[in-house]
């Protein structure tokens, strides 16, 4: 059974005081997680061993990277490499968030790369994908997505997607308080399985964790998280917030 998630993105917010308190109190929620159910906060580099170290042993989820290089290592100041994440104990990287795209230039070959050095230090990718307005308004958002994923994840094997995660982001539900609707999600979630079964085969779609994100919030996490294919969420602003991104875990499908 494909693992239900709730991931936390916290971008480039907190000080570490706050980020201590916020990972404190939500590791010391009374909730315990199902067998097929993981979170993952995916926070700023210079966090992640505090939040490894206050996560450890306690079944309460794994820390991930919000980008890794596509290099190996060498002479790429500010960089930080797979291999480094992985030596720290760090599972998860997000790969290909918008705002990387948008903002940091990176591309489907970029993006590969990042996936390869990712692969190759047994890093487990969150891998977003999703379309700008003007895409969705002119009804393009189907074959938009599709060819993000055929440009990237279709140069892999499909046991290396096996239980693979991606995050579907519609750009314009980013951070705008404008989530899609329960229908919109779900259509999109059963295309890009649709296209990774006509692909990979139905054994590796079935066992790809689809997250919805956009707008995520503990007052929509159950309705959208309920729909077939949506299978948590990658969750930004809601996740700064202890009791919100508490509330969303517990919307998980169990
Ligand atoms: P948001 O961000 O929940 O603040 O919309 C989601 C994301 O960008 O991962």
């Amino acid at each position: 059974m494909r693992k239900q998630i709730a991931a936390a993105n916290w971008k480039m917010n907190l000080t570490i005081q706050e980020a201590e308190i916020l990972i404190d109190k939500l590791v010391s929620e009374d909730s315990s997680l199902q067998s097929n159910q993981t979170t993952i906060y995916g926070v700023p580099f210079p966090y992640l061993s505090i939040v490894l170290s206050t996560l450890e042993g306690k079944n309460k989820g794994f820390a991930a990277a919000q980008n890794c290089s596509e290099r190996n290592n060498g002479a790429f100041t500010g960089e930080v490499s797979a291999a480094m994440l992985r030596s720290m104990g760090v599972e998860f990287v997000i790969l290909g968030h918008s705002e990387r795209r948008e903002h940091y230039g990176e591309n489907s070959a970029m993006l590969v790369e990042k996936l390869n050095r990712a692969f190759e230090s047994k890093l487990k990718p969150i891998f977003c994908c999703g379309e700008p307005l003007h895409i969705r308004e002119a009804n393009m958002h189907n074959s938009y997505v599709e060819d993000q994923l055929k440009e990237t994840l279709f140069n892999f094997s499909g046991s290396q997607l096996n239980g693979f995660i991606i995050a579907y982001e519609p750009i314009w539900a980013i951070g705008t308080g404008k989530t899609a609707s329960t229908q919109q999600a779900q259509e999109m979630h059963a295309h890009i399985r649709t296209v990774l079964a006509n692909h990979f085969g139905s054994s590796v779609s079935d066992s790809i964790s689809i997250l919805y994100g956009g707008s995520v919030k503990a007052s929509n996490a159950k309705e959208l998280f309920g729909q077939p294919d949506v299978d948590g969420g990658l969750v930004g602003g809601s996740s700064l917030v202890a009791d919100e991104f508490a509330t969303i875990i517990k919307s998980l499908k169990s």
